[in-house]
């Protein structure tokens, strides 16, 4: 009988998530709770056909070198900077991920993150709670209107395209940045394509929404927050390391913006003394974007067909290096 394929799991998805998908396998599954490859799963790298991991596990090339028999590697996120695309692409292995699903959820928790940083709600309801709401003030918990606002949308993506859609709802007016010419887009939204200068210097709210790449990584730093308007919020539900972190500490301290809402941080997990918290100018979800019930188990469903595909040499449903049909190593 042919033996089952070999497959390491850095997380235990729910049983009815699985389905019989996995008992079609091995698995061993991470007995480590941290994150990455822990030691069990190490030992397992010269066998394994497939990895299951999560965005904030890192796969570097090592672990791929390692792994002489891996035929597929399963990221359950849309974003894949956890992982050595380029090594993965040039051993010949498909890297699969879960765009499309998780877009309206993330445009969703934008939007709350957007209200909530820009109506004060944080403070407001710590005000109620702790005794500091004497009545109706008529000056107190001002915030700033979403209806004439510029939103500037840096990464025109799916998400990026549904947070403007919503905006729009509002009565936004929407500038965004894209690697590429986006002119149906802009058309559509009725928004208007510009550099990332323009952006930065004319935007009331910047939402950031592009993947995490050379070119982007600590794209908002302190020159960035110079750019900005001293009255502008910044929200960041795309990585945390689009932002350098003590130039934003810095920006918020010193009024060089006026507010934040992020739902990722650099590091991730952000300690609990980092500078951030005590911000009260600063709002933090921890990396919720996609974190509703629907959405994740979609992501999950997507993350195990990648897998079953990879594993037996057909196409991913969904790949995150697709040019490892056209060329490879292996
Ligand atoms: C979430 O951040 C994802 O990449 O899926």
């Amino acid at each position: 009988m042919e033996e089952k394929a070999l497959i390491l799991m850095t997380y235990d998805l729910p049983r009815e998530w699985q389905g019989d998908f996995l008992k079609e396998y091995r698995v061993i599954l991470s007995e480590e709770d941290r994150k990455g490859i822990a030691s069990n799963l190490m030992a397992n790298l010269p066998d394994a056909a497939g990895i299951f991991c999560l965005l904030d596990d890192p796969i570097p090339a090592e672990i791929i070198h390692s792994a002489p028999k891996l035929k597929v590697i399963s990221n359950m996120a849309v974003g894949v900077d956890n992982i050595d695309l380029g090594a993965c692409t040039r051993r010949g292995i498909p890297v699969g991920h879960t765009p499309g699903v998780l877009t309206d959820g993330t445009a969703d928790l934008t939007m709350a993150l957007l209200l909530s940083v820009c109506r004060q709600l944080p403070k407001a309801s710590r005000d109620a709670r702790e005794g500091r709401w004497s009545g109706w003030n008529p000056t107190g918990w001002l915030g700033l209107d979403l209806k004439n606002a510029t939103v500037g949308i840096i990464g025109l993506g799916k998400i990026g395209r549904a947070v403007a859609q919503r905006l729009i709802g509002f009565g936004a007016r929407i500038v965004f940045t894209s690697k590429h010419p986006k002119d149906e887009a802009a058309r559509e939204l009725n928004a208007r394509q510009v550099s990332l200068e323009e952006l930065l210097r004319t935007s009331d709210i910047v939402c950031l929404h592009t993947a995490l790449t050379k070119e982007t990584a600590g794209m908002i730093d302190s020159s960035a927050f110079r750019i900005m308007k001293e009255s502008a919020v910044l929200i960041n539900a795309a990585r945390g390391s689009v932002v350098v972190t003590d130039d934003l500490v810095a920006a918020l301290e010193s009024g060089l913006i006026r507010a934040a809402g992020l739902d990722v941080t650099d590091p991730e997990p952000l300690p609990s003394d980092h500078p951030l918290y005590q911000l009260e100018n600063c709002l933090i979800t921890p990396h919720i974007g996609s974190a509703t019930y629907n959405t994740r188990r979609s992501m999950a469903e997507i993350a195990l067909q990648n897998l079953a595909a990879g594993l037996v040499g057909h196409p991913l449903p969904h790949c995150a290096n697709p040019e490892v049909y056209q060329a490879s190593d292996s």
